[in-house]
């Protein structure tokens, strides 16, 4: 380390030596190469020592100084280096969509005083929010939405008096929210910033009355999916520019404040999904309401109230589950923007009259679970969806079409897509590539649109989409951004109630954008440049990686080439370069030399079966022990409330960790002998395998004679819940491919990664869960056995699993092979495409699709057979029959003949591009709905395997004490 003087001296000397020969300034010179050097790669023409002379991509100069930096969906990995403090003049820092791009966000980047937009939309970063930056006195713009940051926000970030926009959602963000405490300043200070967007974090505590006050300017309050508890301040009512405020699925309880109604022009109003008490709220005189939902709180009972009829902007009003009685007035229905009534689970009852007068716009009325005892439907017919199960008009094996439970009956509505017109057939288009609007192949920059309160509720609707294209359309030709057409698709309403919709931006008169249109759109948008009609509410954009022409030719970890030009210097640079290479190679010959193989793994160690004493507790290495009372307390004591699932082997609650964490406690029947072998096997299994499509177990109890399980939560239910209507998910071709795609490599991690090998027993798609993204996880491991080393591949054993996904070679043999597995996939493939039980009423849904395959047809004449919510159009169904041949072979009868997971794997990704659904990463098809994922590196798409690849699996010892 004696050398390190001299190479700060010769260092400063070539800064200076750069700073004579280029343009632009040394310090920004070299605080933007150590940005890049902490980088897994940079813009093509980042070559040399001149950013601002040579114009390089993504870099903005104002005369020799680097005021912007802007690379947004650019792919970058690695971190953000503490050298962002060298640019004191930048202003605007963009680094959004870079999925790979994380690691703590350096607390130098408070020197930056000049800073207005620091925006990392979408990256990973993580740890906590730096207080330094409370010293960005400049900044206006603050988007560190759909990180990983953790810990508190800080109190300082009350001192950003510019401050515009303000957005932290989707992060894991713990603690309360600051306010002023006669000393330090608090979010309550922030009298310029129009919005506060903290959804989706772990913040708690009440929510402070001190933090609202007549000052403020906030239009958009976003605290919704917290844990916040407490009643509403008072306060809120100060907030008279509100137009959007959410609530929505906190734990807030007490009653809502009366003076709410003071928020005159609040559009949107999200409470559902608390404790909420008293009358409910009188919002009469709220005239620019268009979006209401309080469901699911537990108000008084009451009587219809008067403002139902007189609020003139109403679009959408859920009231679920609130005790809500009496008849329903005429006139709601004839509200004259009215789009969706969800009001299941109340007490109207009397006739239901919808007059001749009914809205225009009307699409459903949910009445589930109400009183109704007769219907009047005046004039016109409505035939819309009207849903009255469940009502004493109903109870008499009534055959309305309003009496069929709603996902059966109910006509699929074709959700908006924008239309491509072509006049001739549509060119087939390179993988890589889609076809546009305007019936041309190229390349789109493509991400999604999240909106956080949409206005409306319908989605079938030109009428509320087409604007939104046009707008774009326009907005997009003024900043003067090379877009030709603009492609939207797929909307839906998220778990977190956002409505997400798939955008695809079209480059004009070319088929691929460059880097710096790259740039510019993904800032546009980024940035909020971008404004979309105002009744698609605040929004975000989560782009997604851009493939480049360049980065097809140039392979990503070419680096510019400074070299020669150093030499040219000074000799004392020649020595340098003598000194950094030989400090390179020593690095990379350190960094190359083979991590110590961890020992391999035990074969499993047996426990006492029939002791379920503490004494045999096992101990594992990443899966932690809860006590009985731990348990008990996350889950409010086992609360109703809490309980989200259940089977044979017991309960499923729900609870939330001190730490924040949501999880799954999975509770056993007591004193089943069969219950505790399954129990111990889970554990032992699933605490040495990791991967994204593997569920993750967060630890277990043995306490007081009781077994349980903790899982990570995993929002979204079922697979078999989402096919069945049941859970809200919809499910297209291309999301149901991803699934099957997510599933596929989790089993196939199973068996071809995972030491010793596991077959899973019962795959199913009871057993496959998605979360917050959709990405499949494999669960349940109760039946799984591994296949240890001597069995050469297989094991005798007995016969388990679940009738109509069980091979019958296994089940003829009793040999357990990993192809027992792929049989029981192959069913579920088919599963996903009929969206039929594989076995029921005698029908096996493999006989019936081998019978009915005809590959001369179109959709080998599978026509009667599919799902009919995937519509049954061959160019909607892109892929279906090599998706079919697929399944076909996973369930031929002999193992032998069925390829294994692996090579399935790589079938759907190939049928996944041929629906459009895969970019050309082999991973890329779950990356579309899964921002969070990484970067391909194997076909198996993981992120942790290949660091037990060595052999190495997470020893996962089990010893009894
Ligand atoms: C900060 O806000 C509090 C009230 O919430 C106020 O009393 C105090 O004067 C404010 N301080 C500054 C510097 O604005
Ligand atoms: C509907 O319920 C209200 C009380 O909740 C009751 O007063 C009224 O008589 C009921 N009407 C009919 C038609 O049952």
């Amino acid at each position: 380390m004696e050398l390190s003087p001299w190479l700060v001296f010769l260092f400063s000397v070539l800064v200076q030596a750069f700073a004579i020969l280029a343009d632009t300034n040394g310090r920004d010179n070299a605080g933007l190469s150590g940005i890049a050097d902490s980088w897994n790669k940079k813009p093509s023409n980042w070559n040399g020592i001149d950013p601002c002379g040579d114009k390089w991509i993504g870099i903005t100069c104002t005369g020799n100084r680097i005021t912007a930096i802007r690379l947004s969906s650019f792919g970058l990995s690695g971190t953000l280096s503490g050298d962002i403090q060298s640019l004191s003049e930048l202003q605007n820092l963009d680094l959004s969509y870079n999925k790979d791009l994380g690691g703590p966000l350096p607390s130098s980047i408070g020197a930056l005083s000049n800073l207005e937009n620091l925006i990392l939309v979408g990256c990973s970063f993580s740890g906590e929010i730096p207080k330094e930056l409370g010293q960005l006195s400049k900044l206006i713009f603050l988007s560190l939405n759909s990180n990983k940051f953790s810990g508190p926000i800080p109190a300082s970030l009350g001192n950003l008096s510019k401050l515009y926009w303000f957005d932290l959602a989707d992060n894991k963000l713990t603690g309360g929210l600051p306010v002023f405490d006669g000393i330090n300043l608090g979010l309550d200070n922030l009298t310029n910033t129009k919005h506060f967007h903290f959804g989706i974090n772990l913040l708690s505590g009440p929510i402070p009355s001190e933090i609202f006050n007549s000052h403020m300017k906030l239009i958009h309050l976003l605290l919704d999916n917290n844990n916040f508890s407490g009643s509403i301040p008072p306060t809120l009512g100060l907030l008279n520019p509100l137009e959007v405020l959410r609530f929505d699925n906190n734990k807030l309880t007490g009653p809502v404040p009366s003076n709410i109604n003071n928020l005159t022009k609040l559009a949107e109003l999200h409470l559902e999904n608390n404790q909420l008490t008293g009358p409910l709220p009188d919002l009469t005189g709220m005239n620019a309401l268009s979006f209401v939902d309080m469901s699911n709180n537990t108000f008084n009972a009451s009587d219809s109230p008067a403002w139902f009829t007189t609020l003139p902007s109403l679009t959408s009003l859920f009231l679920e589950n609130l005790r809500i009685s009496g008849q329903l007035p005429q006139a709601l229905f004839s509200l004259p923007a009215i789009q969706t009534l969800r009001l299941r689970g109340n007490r109207f009852n009397g006739t239901l009259t919808i007059g001749s007068d009914f809205g225009t716009q009307l699409q459903l009325i949910d009445l589930q679970g109400n009183q109704i005892t007769a219907i009047t439907v005046g004039g016109s017919q409505y035939s819309k969806t009207l849903i009255l199960v469940g009502n004493p008009i109903c109870v008499a094996g009534s055959n309305e079409r309003y009496c069929t439970p709603p996902g059966q009956s109910n006509p699929t509505t074709k959700l908006y897509a924008t239309t491509k017109n072509c006049s001739a057939l549509p060119p087939t288009c390179l993988s890589n590539q889609l076809l546009s609007p305007t019936c041309s192949c190229a390349v789109p920059y493509t991400g999604t649109l999240f909106f956080r309160s949409p206005s409306f509720s319908d989605l079938s609707s030109p009428a509320n989409f087409v604007p939104l294209e046009q707008d774009m359309k326009s907005q997009f030709t003024k900043f003067n951004v090379p877009v030709g057409s603009i492609s939207i698709h797929d909307p839906f309403f998220d778990s977190n109630n956002n409505l997400q919709l798939s955008l695809e931006l079209f480059p004009s008169g070319k088929i691929q954008f460059g880097e710096q249109d790259i740039s510019e759109l993904g800032f546009l948008l980024s940035n909020q440049t971008y404004k979309p009609p105002s009744k698609f509410g605040p929004y975000f954009f989560i782009g997604k990686q851009y493939t480049f022409a360049s980065d097809v030719i140039i392979p990503s970890k070419s680096k510019p080439n400074r070299l020669p030009l150093i030499i040219g210097i000074s000799v004392g640079g020649a020595v340098l370069v003598v000194i950094v290479l030989a400090l390179v190679i020593v690095i990379a010959r350190r960094k190359r030399k083979p991590r110590q193989t961890e020992e391999r793994s035990q074969s499993f160690v047996s426990w006492d079966m029939k002791s379920t004493s503490a004494s045999t507790i096992p101990q594992l290495r990443g899966a932690r022990t809860f006590t009985f009372d731990e348990l008990k307390r996350i889950t409010n004591n086992f609360s109703e409330a809490n309980d989200i699932g259940n089977g044979g082997y017991g309960k499923v609650y729900r609870g939330t960790l001190p730490s924040g964490q949501l999880v799954a406690v999975k509770r056993s029947q007591q004193g089943s002998l069969q219950g505790s072998l399954e129990f111990r096997t889970e554990i032992e299994l699933l605490s040495r395998v990791h991967h994204k499509n593997v569920v993750s177990l967060v630890g277990f109890c043995l306490d007081q004679g009781e077994q349980m399980l903790v899982y990570e939560y995993i929002p979204n239910g079922t697979l078999k819940e989402s096919l069945t209507g049941k859970s809200g998910v919809r499910l297209d071709w291309r999301r149901r491919l991803r699934v099957v795609l997510g599933a596929a490599k989790g089993i196939a991690y199973l068996h071809e990664l995972a030491d010793p090998p596991i077959v899973h027993r019962d795959i199913k798609s009871s057993n496959v869960l998605l979360d917050e993204r959709l990405n499949a996880k494999v669960s349940d491991f109760g039946l799984s056995k591994p296949l240890g080393e001597d069995s050469r591949g297989q094991v005798t054993t007995q016969v388990k699993g679940t009738m109509g996904y069980l091979d019958p070679e296994y089940y003829m043999t009793q040999q357990l092979t990993e192809k027992s597995d792929v049989y029981s996939f192959g069913v579920l493939m088919l599963e996903m495409v009929t969206a039929r039980k594989p076995l029921e009423r005698g029908r096996y849904v493999v006989r019936e699709v081998k019978a009915a395959v005809d590959r001369t047809k179109d959709l080998y004449g599978l026509h009667a057979l599919l799902d009919p919510a995937l519509g049954a159009s061959s160019s909607a169904l892109a892929g279906l029959e090599q998706y079919v041949d697929l399944a076909l072979r996973c369930v031929e009868e002999a193992g032998a003949d069925r390829p294994s997971m692996g090579e399935a794997v790589g079938e759907i990704e190939r049928i996944l591009k041929m629906a459009g659904g895969g970019g050309t990463g082999p991973d890329s098809a779950s990356n579309s709905m899964s921002y969070a994922s990484r970067t391909p590196r194997h076909p198996y798409g993981g992120d942790s395997p290949f660091e037990y690849s060595g052999g190495g699996m997470p020893s996962s010892r089990v010893e009894p004490k």
